[in-house]
Formats: C-alpha cells, structure tokens, sequence
C-alpha cells in the first residue's frame, strides 16, 4: 500500500455567515507531493487545510481522497495529521504524553505506544526530551515535538499550519530543510500553509497561490516564478518581488515614464493597449538610455546591494553587484532584455 495519499478538492465553497471565504476551490496534490498553499494572510489558506482535515464543513463541493469520498468524513476517520501553527501542546503532559496521544486514543497498547513515541521523537532529534513537559522546551523543541505527534500515526496526508512562523529567522532557514527532508523520507504526501513566499518557494514540489479566496495559479515555483499568471501574483513572488509599473503596449513596443522600450515579439499589439509592465529587480539595470529615474538609496548586503529608485513617483528596486557606484539622488536610466519584461492586460490584470 502506498504511505501516500492523492487528495483532491472539487469546487469547494465555504461561507462564514454572508462572507464567503472559499469561491470554488479546484485542487488535486499527488502521492508524495510537498504542495504549499501560498498566499497572503486572509485568502483562505487555513480554512483550506482545515477542510482537508475534517474539522470544517463546508457549502458545496468534495474532498476526494485516494478515490473516496471524505467530504464528510470525521477527522478521526481520514488518515490525515495536522501540525498548527501554535503547536496545540497539552501543558500539563510530558512530550512522550504528547507524542503517544493520538495513538493512546485509538487503544494501541502502551508498550506500542512507548515503541512508536521513541521511533517517532528520535526521527526529529528529541529522543532525550520525553520526559520534559512543553514549557520547559524552547520554541524549535516545542515545535519538534508537535511534529513528533503528527507523524507517530503514520498518516498518509501531512497537514502543516505555518508550522516555523514562531521561530526565528536562522531556526527557520535550518527547520524548513529537515522538513522537507522527513516528508521526503516517511514519503508521505504533505500540504504545507504559508505566506512566505519564499519559504514555499524553496520547499515545495508545486504550490497553489491563493488570492481573496481563489486559486489564482498552480504550478511549480520554477512555474510560477517565471510566468506569473496575474499581476497580484507577480507582485507576491521574488525578493524583493517585481517592479511592476504602468505602461502602453504598442506595436513599436512598450511606453513607460516617457521611454520607449523593446519588449520580445509576439508581446505586440495591434492597437495600442493599457498594460503593467513587470521587471524582476535582477532584470533591471542601469544603462545610459531607458526609463528615467532618481537614485532614492541603496540597501547594502555585503556581497550584492539593492538599489532603491523612483519613477514617476513609484518606488522601483534594482538588484546591483556589491558597489553599485551610485549616490543617492543620482539621476539616471533603466533598462532590461526584452525577455525580462512581464506584461499584464491594466484593467483584469491577467498576463498577456
Ligand atoms: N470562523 C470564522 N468566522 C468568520 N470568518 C472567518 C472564520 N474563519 C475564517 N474566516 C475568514 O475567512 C477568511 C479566510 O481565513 P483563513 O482561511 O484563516 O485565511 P489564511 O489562512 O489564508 O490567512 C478570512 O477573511 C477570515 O477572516
Ligand atoms: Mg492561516
């Protein structure tokens, strides 16, 4: 039998009173995948996951689980685990309490229990913590062992709430890597919520980008880097994300802030056409022709600096070498390979 599960949702609406938090959500994750559900605080993320769980009802459409219908299925009766965002410890029960709970409440035997919390607590390094309770870990121990919980089962589904979003930076970086690493290596199939972008981007095999309760994009982050598909999206994904600025498509090229710019063939209009033209920050570079803009100032990180501009009035980011060799208040021009340039129709704001 496959450790995996292949989860699908079907039109899934879900309203809280007249508000509707989910309009129709379409998604299929596949065996083994690490799927993120990206997207920014309030889209729908968490009620998403939670739905997957079993813990939230919802107003139409079904969740599909290897085949079967569990769109109304009890939580206990999907072979799912969670891991929430606030651990959801129980204070006055030590870790091994914790970790053998949700076997200690489907009757398995404490000799098995005790096997299975030691098998589960070693694969997250806190074999030597058990007999401590939750307030005396530190916030990455605590979060271990909410892990330890979720995987002593053995689930087929993997849950993840914003499972490192209280750690600290450098935990972070070191936690989401063995993550992926213990998804990778129990092969069970995983939906990871954040609104990191860049934590998704560097942990999921794809992702979905949530935006106001829809599914705006699926694909890979390779995918989705590359050719967002909106302009929501593209202002979302990259560090820091594109610059993305108000222009004319022509069929001479693109207007924008008085100049005239090359952008690749087949972009061009017949007619001319309002648009918003994307550059990546790595795309941007200063050149002596091209769009016109004031050097604002430079963030300096060492090996490679961020060159912060205005245009027009608009806030536009450039990523330089390590000395850019500019002075703040410089006047100068920007340009980018036609290649770079993302261009997305102004008014719905989808990608031409
Ligand atoms: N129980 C609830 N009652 C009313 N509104 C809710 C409830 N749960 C969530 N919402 C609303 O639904 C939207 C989506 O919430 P959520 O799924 O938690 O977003 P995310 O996890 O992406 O931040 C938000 O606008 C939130 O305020
Ligand atoms: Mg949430």
């Amino acid at each position: 039998m496959s450790p995996s599960a292949n989860v699908r949702l079907e039109g899934i609406v879900k309203k809280h009173g007249s508000f509707t938090a989910l309009h129709g959500i379409d998604l299929e994750v596949r065996p083994g995948e690490f799927f993120a559900l990206l997207g920014p605080s309030g889209s729908g993320k968490t009620t998403t996951l939670r739905i997957l769980a079993g813990l939230e009802a919802v107003d139409a459409g079904r969740v599909v689980m290897d085949g079967v219908d569990v769109t109304h299925a009890q939580p206990g009766e999907r072979d799912v685990a969670m891991v929430f965002q606030s651990y959801a410890l129980y204070p006055h029960m030590t870790v091994a309490g914790n970790i053998g709970f949700p076997l200690k409440m489907v009757g398995m035997a404490p000799a098995q229990i005790d096997t299975a919390v030691r098998e589960a607590a070693a694969k997250v390094d806190i074999g030597h913590l058990l007999d401590r309770r939750p307030g005396q870990l530190s916030g990455g121990q605590q979060q271990r062992c909410a892990l330890a919980r979720a995987i002593v089962r053995q689930p087929k589904l993997f849950l993840l709430d914003e499972p490192l979003s209280n750690l600290d930076a450098k935990l972070r970086l070191e936690t989401r890597a063995e993550l992926r690493k213990l998804q990778r290596s129990l092969g069970v199939t995983a939906v990871y919520v954040t609104h990191d972008q860049e934590e998704a981007m560097t942990v999921a095999d794809r992702m979905a980008v949530f935006m106001e309760g829809r599914i705006v994009q699926v694909g890979t982050p390779h995918e989705i880097f590359r050719k967002p598909a909106t302009v929501a999206v593209a202002g979302f994904i990259g560090t820091p994300p594109m610059n993305l600025l108000p222009a004319v498509l022509s069929p001479a090229g693109v207007q924008v802030a008085g100049a005239l710019m090359d952008v690749q063939a087949g972009h061009g209009a017949e007619n001319s056409r309002e648009v918003m033209l994307g550059v990546r920050p790595g795309d941007l570079r200063i050149a002596p022709q091209g769009i016109p803009a004031r050097v604002e100032f430079i963030e300096d990180f060492g090996d490679s600096s961020i060159v912060n501009l205005e245009v027009e009035g608009q806030r536009v980011k450039l990523r330089a070498g390590e000395t850019p060799g500019l002075n703040e208040g410089e006047r100068v021009h920007l340009a980018f390979d036609p290649r770079g340039a993302h261009l997305f129709d102004r008014a719905s704001g989808l990608r031409i």
